[in-house]
């Protein structure tokens, strides 16, 4: 099942982070159904070789600049580069993040900052930064931001992260309220454990815990990349044209079974 062929054409997405993981399963949907792509992450090794992965298995011109979602100056730079590239930004997908699983008193206070710094702070850079290019867009902006379900409830070894969500949920609120004049609409989706993406690898199965983890998922199986991509289409098309300030939980039940 997917969305009507060209959804998306004549709309300009950047995804952060959008070279592996969830964002490269993102990027590869934007630019089937039409839109025009553009990545931004740290790594140019990781850029290069996902935009010739994106050409030769789909088919897909994706557009890229190096960029630290931590240094607004750079980002800026790199989004409007990007814009340049891709005809604007309608849609930004704030996607990049970093996390690694400790107990919060052994968490030192540089590797606090440093996740805080990357999703929290970065995801303000970034909104701000493609704010120019989003109040631009024809149909009203698209701000969808990445979080977790976590940040609902509390997250044991990652309280970095949690918070970091948490702050990134409620930005996307306030975004919401103050940018809806704009046309904007800023929204967050709250993946469960997806297959296929650095955050379940290292945090659930090089930990040993798929089979705990997959206890708590009622409809039993890790999601896809394509569960989130698709709900990101939703509230980048005009089908989600109404839709501000909210969460979407694609996690097949997980948060209410937290108990198992
Ligand atoms: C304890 C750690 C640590 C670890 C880093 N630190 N890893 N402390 N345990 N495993 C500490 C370091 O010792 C240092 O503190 C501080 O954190 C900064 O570390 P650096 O390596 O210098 O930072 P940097 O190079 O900027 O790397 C950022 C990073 C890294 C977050 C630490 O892991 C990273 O770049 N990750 C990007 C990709 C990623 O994490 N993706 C997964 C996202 S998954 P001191 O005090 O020593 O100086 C996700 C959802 C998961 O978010 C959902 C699962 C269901």
């Amino acid at each position: 099942m997917s969305f009507a062929q060209g959804i998306l054409k004549g709309k300009s997405a950047i995804v952060t982070g959008g070279a592996t993981g969830i964002g490269a399963f993102i990027v590869r949907k934007l630019g089937a159904l039409g839109a025009n792509v553009g990545i931004v992450s740290r790594k140019e090794e990781n850029l290069v070789a996902a935009v010739k992965g994106f050409k030769e298995s789909d088919g897909i011109d994706v557009a890229w600049r190096t960029g630290d979602v931590r240094d607004p100056e750079g980002i800026k730079k790199a989004f409007d580069q990007l814009a340049g590239d891709i005809g604007g930004i309608d849609i930004l997908v704030c996607n990049a993040a970093g996390n690694f699983i400790c107990p919060t008193e052994d968490l030192s206070w540089n590797g606090w900052r440093t996740v805080i710094e990357i999703d929290l702070n970065g995801t303000f850079n970034c909104c701000q930064a493609a704010l120019m290019h989003l109040k631009a867009a024809t149909d009203g902006g698209r701000i969808i931001s990445i979080s977790t379900t976590q940040a609902d409830f509390g997250w044991p070894g990652a309280a970095h992260a949690g918070a970091a969500k948490s702050g990134i949920q409620n930005l996307m609120k306030t975004l919401a309220a103050e940018w809806g004049g704009y046309g904007i609409r800023a929204n967050w989706i709250s993946p469960g454990p997806i297959e296929g993406t650095e955050g379940v690898d290292r945090l659930i199965i090089q930990q040993g815990l798929s089979d705990e983890v997959l206890k708590r998922v009622p409809l039993g199986t890790f999601g896809q990349g394509e569960d989130i991509s698709n709900a990101v289409v939703y509230l980048s098309s005009d089908t989600g044209r109404y839709v501000s300030g909210a969460g979407l939980v694609v996690d097949g039940g997980s948060q209410w079974a937290r108990g198992r």
